[in-house]
């Protein structure tokens, strides 16, 4: 493991006021967001889609990495014979690849799931490696719910996490170590603030348990918040304090950075609290996001899956990228929405 460049690559990926687009929706999830706004579904339209994200004039101005789902990485840029990869890297941009194999119910723990794809990932690595991916990433499901989340879930989710992050060093990238409460429920903010508390205690004594060089990963949390359905809404003060109490709690400060999911947030939600969480005074890492539908909702929407809207559709996501470039140093307010 070349320790050096492992480090050189996380702390690239969250320079100062700029972020990570997650991008890696597997065809499923694509499918419904695509459905959702009535976009024709087909393998070039996917690839119009990624490759208009990409190829956002100036994006690398508040991106540093973008996360790219299996068919992706294996595209060209629509309409020339640039590999996607290729093209981010030539654009400041540095590629990364989601690498597990989703969530599948947890034997024995109705309600639960656990993230798979750890057989044969030494060599997909190997693979992604090789078409340009310097990272990568697995995100694992915690449900708060009646009894749940159950110690079993949390142990096996942060295993495999370790053991994922484990051989994407061995591999030379950098893993996103990603353990998300999920925001689905009626649960209180305290009650999320528990359940993150002890998933991170227990995902990094495995990290340490698998000897993951901790200087050369990126933490993407989700933030602690209360449930969808909770009839008690948090303020956005109180949900950056109670995220940071708890990061401060839980994450060694050897990590270089934390990047965010936005986990069902608005646009405006995440990029706030973002703020906020950036304005609770001096922390140890760097404090940023890796927003997957509150980057891209916008630009979804403007583009509607036709070619003369793409620009428009760039002006929106590099607009949101800007927005939430600007929360990552703590200097965003809800009136730059209006401009
Ligand atoms: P959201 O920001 O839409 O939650 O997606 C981030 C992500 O990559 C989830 O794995």
């Amino acid at each position: 493991m070349n320790k050096q460049q492992l480090e050189t690559t996380a702390q690239a990926m969250v320079a100062k006021g700029k972020g990570i687009l997650a991008m890696d929706e597997s065809t499923g999830t694509c499918a419904k967001r695509f459905a959702k706004q009535g976009i024709e579904f087909s393998f070039e339209s996917r690839r119009a889609y990624r490759s208009l994200l990409v190829t956002t004039p100036k994006l690398s101005d508040h991106i540093a990495g973008a996360i790219l789902f299996d068919e992706t990485i294996r595209q060209q840029v629509t309409g020339s014979d640039t590999p996607i990869p290729e093209y981010m890297a030539a654009h400041g941009i540095i590629p990364g690849i989601k690498v597990d194999m989703g969530a599948k119910p947890l034997a024995g723990h109705p309600g639960e799931v656990v993230t798979e794809g750890l057989d044969g990932l030494r060599e997909r690595l190997a693979e992604y490696r090789e078409m340009g991916a310097r990272f990568a990433k697995w995100r694992a499901v915690i449900t708060i719910g009646d009894e749940l989340p159950t110690p079993a879930c949390i142990q096996a989710n942060a295993h495999a996490l370790a053991r994922y992050a484990a051989l994407v060093q061995d591999a030379g990238l950098v893993p996103i170590v990603e353990p998300e409460v999920l925001m689905d429920g009626r649960h209180t903010i305290e009650q999320c603030y528990v359940v993150t508390a002890v998933t991170l205690h227990t995902v990094f004594a495995e990290l340490f348990q698998q000897g993951v060089h901790l200087e050369g990963i990126v933490l993407k949390p989700s933030m602690v918040i209360a449930g969808k359905e909770c009839p008690q809404r948090a303020a956005p003060e109180q949900v950056a304090a109670e995220t940071v109490r708890c990061l401060r709690n839980h994450v060694p400060a050897a990590v270089p950075g934390i990047a965010f999911l936005s986990g069902g947030q608005t646009d405006a939600e995440a990029t706030r609290h973002l703020s906020l969480i950036n304005q609770q005074g001096h922390l140890p890492w760097a404090l940023t996001f890796s927003y997957g539908r509150a980057l891209q909702q916008e630009a979804l929407a403007a583009w509607d899956g036709r070619e003369a809207n793409i620009p428009t559709a760039q002006a929106a996501l590099y607009r949101r990228a800007g927005l939430v470039g600007a929360a990552a140093t703590g200097n965003y307010s809800p009136e730059m929405e209006e401009r």
